[in-house]
């Protein structure tokens, strides 16, 4: 196939993919997902996004990288950055090829299929590609583990620890309810 000299997507000899999200907190199932891309990927971005219209955070976008690094310290093939502004360019801006997105269930399809399709448009040579997590991870989300934290509720096993640790340390648990 004939490869275009005006591609917007620089290729380089490495494969690099992007895997963008608010980790929010980081779970157990992005764990799963990023560990799989860097099975197949020569780079994988973990790309944090620096979000204006979240009011009140968990962490802070240096918090998240910092944890995100820490975890994946063992890991040279794992990259921890953060952006603001359209996915695309910063994935050009990286010389990312791929987009890799976690799918949990049918009901993430729909939303994924839109931002798949609207970030093809922008940027037709930058090709998504959707990761299954392992099956004990499905249910896992971010907003979910925040609720069952803020309640009281156990999450341990549900988030890497020092993940926990830190949600624990910064932001103790409502009592539980009576
Ligand atoms: O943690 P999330 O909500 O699953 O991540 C969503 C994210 C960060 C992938 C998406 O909101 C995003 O790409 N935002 C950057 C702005 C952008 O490019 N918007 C157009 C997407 S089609």
């Amino acid at each position: 196939m004939n490869q275009t000299t005006t591609s917007p997507v620089a290729r380089g000899p490495e494969r690099v993919a992007i895997y963008p999200g608010s980790f929010d907190p980081l779970t157990n199932g992005h764990v799963d997902i990023i560990t799989r891309g860097a099975a197949i990927f020569d780079r994988i971005i973990v790309a944090i996004l620096h979000n204006r219209e979240k009011s009140s955070p968990l962490f802070t976008v240096d918090e998240r990288m910092d944890m995100a690094r820490i975890v994946f310290a063992h890991e040279p093939k794992v990259v921890v950055a953060s952006f603001g502004g359209l996915l695309v360019d910063f994935a050009r801006q990286q010389g990312a090829h791929v987009i890799v997105r976690g799918l949990r269930a049918i009901s993430d399809f729909e939303y994924e299929f839109q931002m798949a399709l609207m970030n093809r448009r922008l940027v037709p040579e930058l090709e998504t590609v959707f990761m299954m997590p392992a099956e004990s991870y499905t249910y896992i989300s971010s907003r979910l583990i925040r609720e069952v934290f803020a309640l009281g509720g156990p999450i341990a096993g549900l988030v890497p620890e020092i993940v926990e640790t830190r949600m624990r340390s910064t932001r103790p648990p409502d009592e539980p309810r009576s």
